[in-house]
């Protein structure tokens, strides 16, 4: 007999049974009674679900077999209870639960019970059928729809899992509660949308009805366990390693650059990467509107930018924090993302005294990266002319890094280009490497981030920073080897 139809069976005899013991004794309302007026497990009383009628569909009959046991467990759980000691009260529900499983006589295979038990416990203590994702190596994005429509990206690929659903809108809402709720924040009708953070530092935004039509959304960037290094991109052939090698040079030797790319290129990343090339012993100032990047530094200052509160007051944007870094005395300063009227501070930064800054930005090519960053600059409303924002772009940013996601999921770094001056009214950029696609494998892109032969303006930079490139890194003497 399967599982679901021994729920079903069970269902029936479970009502039965809990009939008559409502009727013979009142007694289990008490320890409800108690859990409910304790604020201290307000928590634990959100996660009760009350469903009215058993239905005959079998995944309802799981579900209701799963929230009979979690409801019960609930109310039995000594309300004061810490949830943040997770392992402890992990150990006191495994207890309960296997009473309660003999208590109402349901039995289980040892695998049934071990994968009703994790789901039970990811509902009270983690982030319900999301939680095993967010636990995982190789799970990067975790992308929800509306209740049954759950995506993940794995390994750089993007599927749905149908196997993964929540009960109904009103889960996946208790779970975005559940996210945005220690933090301060709120998600309802009034403001449907919401940027946080997970405790690991994983990315997240929710978007709920009458916003979002297809049910509460919630897109999670999971964060990854182990760091990013040069060396995983190296071995995942993102660049080359003498393409790495010029990237660290150049941030040794204070040269501004702009990392470019589309959404989930890996722009992040790669600026976290760089920013760990900076040597110690300067002063670094990093800033956000999630703090995402994680340096290793002694000398690091992590901002914040904080969205409006309920009456709309209180907004520390991203511009706000630029303005006010220069007054703490930088060495560089780091945006973790430019998308407004702050590129122009950021370039002006660039332009005096922070030389070695570095920011990402929303484009796909290097050239459109120059015109996303001039139409940034006209979004800080200063009137400036089109030319004097123009100047001031080549004159503040030397190097563009773009990166991409290609169509088999992978990310590269696709190009790597020197901002050489203005002729005229453009800016002139020459690129220094160039990833060329040779072929398609198996739904693979084959290629390679390929020197371009020209030698980068930098150079005197980088030599006057102590650093000795060979310039067969750029392809100069070298022909074979490219
Ligand atoms: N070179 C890489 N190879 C494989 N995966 C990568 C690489 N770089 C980043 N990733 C993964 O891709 C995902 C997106 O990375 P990241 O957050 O850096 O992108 P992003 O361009 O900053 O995205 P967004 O536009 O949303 O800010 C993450 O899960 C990250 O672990
Ligand atoms: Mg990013």
């Amino acid at each position: 007999m399967s599982l679901l139809e021994r729920i079903n069976r069970k269902q029936e005899k479970t009502s039965a049974k809990e009939d008559t013991k409502a009727k013979q004794k009142k007694a289990p309302e008490k320890p409800k009674a108690a859990a409910e007026s304790s604020p201290a497990n307000s928590r634990l009383q959100d996660l009760r679900v009350k469903r009215s009628s058993p239905s005959s569909a079998s995944r309802d009959a799981y579900i209701d077999l799963k929230t009979n046991i979690q409801n019960r467990l609930i109310a039995e759980l000594d309300p004061s209870i810490d949830v943040s000691k997770t392992a402890d009260v992990r150990g006191t529900i495994q207890e309960l639960y296997e009473t309660l499983l003999v208590e109402e006589g349901i039995v289980l295979t040892r695998s049934e019970k071990k994968r009703l038990f994790d789901q039970i416990v990811a509902e009270i203590l983690g982030y319900g059928p999301i939680e095993q994702f967010l636990t995982s190596e190789d799970v990067g994005e975790i992308m929800v729809n509306g209740p049954s429509h759950v995506f993940i990206e794995q390994g750089g690929k993007l599927a749905r899992r149908p196997d993964v659903t929540f009960e109904d809108n009103d889960h996946v809402l208790r779970i975005i509660d559940r996210i945005v709720a220690p933090l301060g924040r709120r998600i309802d009708e009034s403001s449907p949308m919401v940027d946080a953070r997970l405790q690991d530092g994983s990315r997240v935004n929710a978007v709920i009805p009458p916003i979002a039509l297809n049910g509460p959304t919630l897109t999670i960037r999971v964060f990854s366990k182990k760091p990013i290094t040069m060396e995983n991109l190296i071995e995942w052939g993102t660049l080359t390693p003498e393409a790495a090698e010029f990237l660290k040079a150049i941030v040794q030797a204070k040269v501004n650059a702009v990392v470019a790319g589309g959404t989930g290129s890996g722009k992040t990343t790669l600026l976290n990467i760089l920013s760990s090339f900076i040597p110690d012993g300067e002063r670094i100032i990093t800033i956000e509107n999630a703090a995402e990047l994680q340096l290793n530094q002694e000398h690091v200052i992590t901002l914040e930018s904080r969205p409006p509160n309920v009456e709309g007051r209180g907004e520390i944007s991203i511009r706000d924090l630029v303005i006010n870094s220069l007054r703490m005395r930088p060495d560089r300063i780091v945006v973790g993302e430019c998308r407004g009227g702050e590129s122009l501070d950021m370039l002006q930064a660039m332009n005096t005294g922070h030389e070695g800054s570095m920011t990402t930005a929303h484009a796909n090519t290097p050239r459109d990266t120059l015109s996303r960053l001039e139409t940034m600059c006209l979004m800080a409303g200063m009137d400036l002319p089109v030319r004097a924002i123009r100047e001031q772009i080549s004159s503040a940013v030397d190097f563009v890094v773009q990166q991409a996601r290609m169509r088999d999921g992978t990310r590269k770094v696709i190009s790597i280009s020197e901002i050489q001056g203005m002729e005229g009214d453009v800016i002139t950029m020459s690129e220094i490497f160039r990833f060329e696609q040779t072929g398609l494998e198996n739904g693979r892109v084959i290629g390679r981030l390929r020197p371009t032969g020209l030698r980068p303006k930098c150079m005197n930079q980088i030599a006057e920073a102590g650093i000795m490139l060979p310039p067969s890194i750029f392809g100069i003497g070298s022909k074979g080897k490219r």
